[in-house]
């Protein structure tokens, strides 16, 4: 259910944001598509819609760059960094050790969108773990 809510996201997102994010969104694979579409919701606006870090927000944090999303695996030796992405995203244990920081923490958001569903915590706690991985899995598609 939650991937149906997520690919009708995806269609008023692709409405909104013109046809960059839909050109994007085909050519990726199936198990990317949620992530595609939960991308432009909830990343672009800082990322870009194409990954790349022009999103208007970033203008708001002058002299912080996102980084480019399409190089993680060129930067980190041809090798995507699955773990790596997947805690940056989450951002809770990260959160915990340092502090501050600029990226939002998306697993408390997800986790607070999961608990107002139905279910027990392990339930829950595995649908904030899925929509992390959804997003983790279309940045491994785009890299280039
Ligand atoms: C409010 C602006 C903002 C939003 C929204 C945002 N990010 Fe970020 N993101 C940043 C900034 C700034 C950084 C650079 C690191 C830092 O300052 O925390 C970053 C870093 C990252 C990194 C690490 C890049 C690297 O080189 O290691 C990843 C991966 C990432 N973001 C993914 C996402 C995803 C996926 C979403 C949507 C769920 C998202 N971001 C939403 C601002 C944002």
């Amino acid at each position: 259910m939650s991937i149906s809510i997520l690919r009708s996201f995806g269609m008023v997102a692709t409405v909104v944001l013109g046809t960059t994010v839909g050109a994007i969104a085909q050519d990726i694979p199936e198990n990317a598509q949620a992530g595609a579409a939960e991308f432009a919701n909830s990343c672009a606006s800082c990322h870009g819609a194409d990954a790349r870090g022009a999103g208007f927000l970033t203008r708001l944090f002058r002299g912080v760059d996102p980084g480019d999303l399409t190089q993680l695996a060129a930067n980190n030796g041809g090798q995507f960094p699955t773990d790596r992405v997947y805690q940056v995203i989450d951002g809770r244990a990260e959160v915990a050790a340092h502090g501050d920081r600029r990226m939002p923490v998306w697993g408390d958001r997800y986790w607070e969108t999961a608990m107002s569903e139905y279910g027990p915590d392990e339930f829950n706690q595995q649908r904030a773990r899925n929509r992390v991985l959804e997003l983790v899995f279309y940045l491994q598609a785009i890299q280039e």
